[in-house]
C-alpha cells in the first residue's frame, strides 16, 4: 500500500499499475465464451448459498452419464472488451450475470511477477484463475488488477469472470441512470509481466503552486532499503537519484520546463529506472490553481471552453472500446473549438484521458455518485471512495487532468453534505495538486438573481452548475436575461446547459426537438453566461446523442438522449455551429 505525498500515511492509493500501455503484456481481448445466467445459477445452489463447484471451474463432461448443464465451449461468445447490449439483439436490455471464460496459453518468464488486469468491467466483477476466486471488483468504470504469479500456470490457463450489471439502490451508481447500463468487460484485459523487483507505482508532478519543482515518489515492490532509483528527463538532460525506504523513493528538484497547456501539450518522456526495471512515461507539467473566481493554468487566467461527453461510441454506439472512437470524438470536440472536455459521469478510459492530453484539453474526471444514492449508507459510501481512488490513482500523471469531481446533481441535506466533503477531502488527501469540483443542480433567488447556495459550495474548488434553460423550465427567449450571483467567491462552470434535438429534423424555432429550437436554446444560454462574471468555463450538455433507457420517445429519441450537438451517426446539427462561433469568435 502506498500512501500519499500531499498529507504522509493518511491516504493510500489503490494497487495499480501505472502506464500498463507500455509494459510487458500479453492481451486477453478477443473473442469470450459466455454463458448468460439471470438467475446466478452458476453461482448459487438452490439453497442460495455459494457453489463450491460453480461454472467457474468449467467443468466438462468425462464419463457419458455425467451431468454437467453447461457448456461454455458450444454456448455463445462476445468480443472483449465491448458491452453486451450492443453486441447481443437478445442482450439489448438485460441486466443481469454474463460469465464469459477464456481459456489463454501463458509462457512464464523467470523470476517475474504476473498481473492479471482488467481496465474496466461493469458493474460487479467476480474473477476466476484456473478454477479459484481471485477477488471481486464492485465499479464499472474503474481498473483494478491481481497479483497471479502463484496462480499462473506455464501452458493452458483458464481465466473465468462473473459479471453482473444489475442495478442496486446502495451502489455507484444508485438505480437510476439517464445513460444505458452497457453490461460486460467493456475495457481491455491483460496479462502483465515484470520483473521481480518492479516500480509498482508513481508520482510524478510539479509541487503544489510551483512551475519549476519537480515532487514526486517512485514505489518499487520487493526492493530493498537503501536501493537506488534513478528518475531522467532527457529532454531536460535531469537525471536525479532517489533512495528507497519502505519501498519508496522521494525527490524532488527544480527544472525549466515548457509547461503543458491546450496550446502547447508538451509531454515530456521520464524513465524510471531500477537495476531490474525501467518504466517510461510521457508526463506534462503545469500549475492549475484557482483565484478568486478566476481558474488559472500556469499562472495565466483560461476560460474553460468545454463539452461534455459519454463514452458512448460514435456510430456504431455502445460503449467506446477503440483508440479511433476516442479520437473521433475529440476530433468533434476540437471542431467545437474546445480546449476543455468533462468526461460524464464516470472515468473514461485511460486510452481517451490520454490521447485527450495529447491532443490539448483540459479534463474534468468524476466518479458516477449520481443523483439521490444512499448518503447514510457506509458500503455506498467505501465503494464511492474506492472509485475515487482508483479514478486518482489510475490518471494522477495525467496533466491534462485538472478537475475531479466528486458528485453530479446531488440532493442538498446533511448525510449528502457530509458524505461529498469527506470524498473531496479523501481525494485532496491522495492529490493536493489539482482542484476539486461536483455539478450542483439547485439555486436560490436573490434579488431577481439565481443564486448559488448549496453549502457543498464551501467544500469545493469550482462550482458546476447545471442549469436546463429553456429546456426543463422557462422559454428560450427568456434565458439570456436571467442574472446570477453566488454565496461562494470561486470559479463557477456552467458544466451542463443545452436543450435537445432530433438531427434533421427542422421547423420553428418554437417547436420542440427541431434543430431550430435547440440552437434557440443555446443562443440564449450564451446570452446568459455573457453576463455571469464569475464564470469560468462551460460544458454544455453534450457532444453526440447518446442511448438511455429513460429517453421513450419511440418518434424522436429512441431510446437515445438528443441533447447531442451531433447525432450518434455523426451529423452536426445546427446548435453545434452555434457554440462554435462562440467559442472562436470570444477571446474568453
Ligand atoms: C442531467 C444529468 C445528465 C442528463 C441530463 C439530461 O443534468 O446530469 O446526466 O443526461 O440532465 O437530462 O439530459
Amino acid at each position: 500500500m502506498i500512501y500519499s505525498m500531499a498529507n504522509a500515511q493518511s491516504e493510500k492509493y489503490a494497487d495499480l499499475l501505472q502506464n500498463i500501455g507500455a509494459s510487458k503484456k500479453v492481451s486477453l481481448n478477443g473473442q469470450w465464451e459466455i454463458i448468460v445466467d439471470p438467475l446466478e445459477n452458476g453461482f448459487y445452489s438452490h439453497r442460495y448459498t455459494e457453489k463450491p463447484n460453480g461454472y467457474f471451474k468449467n467443468d466438462k463432461m468425462e464419463e457419458p452419464s455425467d451431468l454437467i448443464e453447461y457448456d461454455f465451449d458450444s454456448d455463445w461468445q462476445l468480443m472483449v472488451p465491448g458491452d453486451w447490449n450492443t453486441q447481443k439483439e437478445k442482450l439489448y436490455y438485460y441486466e443481469g450475470t454474463v460469465w464469459y471464460k477464456k481459456n489463454f496459453d501463458f509462457k512464464k518468464g523467470n523470476n517475474e511477477v504476473n498481473y492479471l488486469y482488467f481496465e474496466a468491467i461493469n458493474y460487479e466483477a467476480i474473477v476466476y484463475l484456473n478454477g479459484e476466486k481471485l477477488g471481486t471488483h464492485l465499479g464499472g468504470y474503474t481498473p483494478f488488477q491481481f497479483d497471479v504469479t502463484d496462480k499462473l500456470k506455464s501452458g493452458e490457463n483458464l481465466v473465468v469472470v462473473k459479471v453482473d450489471n444489475k442495478r442496486r439502490r446502495e451502489a455507484i451508481p444508485t438505480i437510476n441512470t439517464d445513460w444505458w447500463n452497457y453490461g460486460g468487460i467493456t475495457r481491455s484485459v491483460h496479462v502483465i509481466s515484470t520483473p521481480k523487483t518492479h516500480i509498482s507505482d508513481y508520482f510524478i508532478q510539479l509541487a503544489k503552486g510551483s512551475t519549476n519543482t519537480i515532487d514526486g515518489w517512485v514505489a518499487v515492490k520487493n526492493g530493498k532499503d537503501g536501493q537506488t532509483v534513478t528518475v531522467e528527463i532527457p529532454d531536460l538532460k535531469k537525471s536525479i537519484k532517489a533512495t528507497l525506504k519502505n519501498g519508496i523513493a522521494k525527490f524532488s528538484f527544480k527544472a525549466k520546463l515548457s509547461l503543458w497547456s491546450p496550446k502547447n501539450p508538451k509531454l515530456y518522456d521520464v524513465n524510471l529506472n531500477i537495476t531490474s526495471d525501467k518504466v517510461v512515461d510521457q508526463i506534462g507539467f503545469r500549475k492549475i490553481e484557482t483565484s478568486g473566481s478566476k481558474i488559472l493554468l500556469n499562472g495565466e487566467e483560461i476560460f474553460l471552453k468545454g463539452i461534455s461527453i459519454h463514452e458512448e461510441a460514435p456510430f456504431k454506439t455502445g460503449r467506446v472500446v477503440s483508440i479511433e472512437e476516442c479520437r473521433i470524438l475529440l476530433k468533434w470536440a476540437k471542431e467545437l473549438g474546445c480546449n476543455f472536455i468533462r468526461l460524464a459521469h464516470y472515468p473514461h478510459s485511460e486510452a481517451m484521458v490520454r490521447e485527450a492530453e495529447k491532443m490539448g484539453f483540459l479534463i474534468w474526471s468524476e466518479i458516477p455518485v449520481y443523483w439521490t444514492v444512499l448518503f447514510d449508507n457506509q458500503d455506498t459510501y467505501a465503494n464511492a471512495a474506492n472509485q475515487l481512488t482508483e479514478m486518482i490513482s489510475r490518471d494522477k500523471n495525467r496533466a491534462a487532468v485538472v478537475l475531479w469531481s466528486v458528485a453530479n446533481e446531488t440532493p442538498e441535506g446533511t448525510p449528502r453534505l457530509t458524505f461529498l466533503t469527506k470524498l473531496a477531502s479523501h481525494a485532496r488527501g491522495l492529490d493536493n495538486t489539482r482542484l476539486i469540483t461536483a455539478a450542483l443542480d439547485t439555486q436560490g433567488f436573490r434579488d431577481g438573481a439565481k443564486l448559488i447556495e448549496d453549502p457543498l459550495g464551501e467544500v469545493v474548488d469550482v462550482i458546476g452548475i447545471n442549469n436546463y434553460c429553456g429546456w426543463y423550465s422557462m422559454k428560450p427567449e427568456d434565458c439570456g436575461g436571467i442574472r446570477w450571483a453566488s454565496d461562494f467567491n470561486k470559479p463557477m462552470i456552467m458544466s451542463e446547459v443545452g436543450g435537445g434535438a432530433l438531427q434533421g429534423l427542422h421547423g420553428e424555432i418554437n417547436e420542440r426537438w427541431t434543430e431550430e429550437y435547440q440552437a434557440d436554446v443555446y443562443k440564449n444560454n450564451i446570452e446568459m453566461m455573457r453576463n455571469i462574471d464569475f464564470l469560468a468555463g462551460a460544458s454544455p450538455w453534450i457532444l453526440m446523442d447518446f442511448r438511455s433507457a429513460r429517453r421513450h420517445l419511440r418518434r424522436i429519441q429512441g431510446d437515445f438522449n438528443r441533447k447531442g450537438l451531433i447525432s450518434e451517426q455523426g451529423m452536426k446539427k445546427q446548435a453545434f455551429f452555434v457554440l462554435r462561433d462562440y467559442y472562436l469568435n470570444e477571446n474568453k
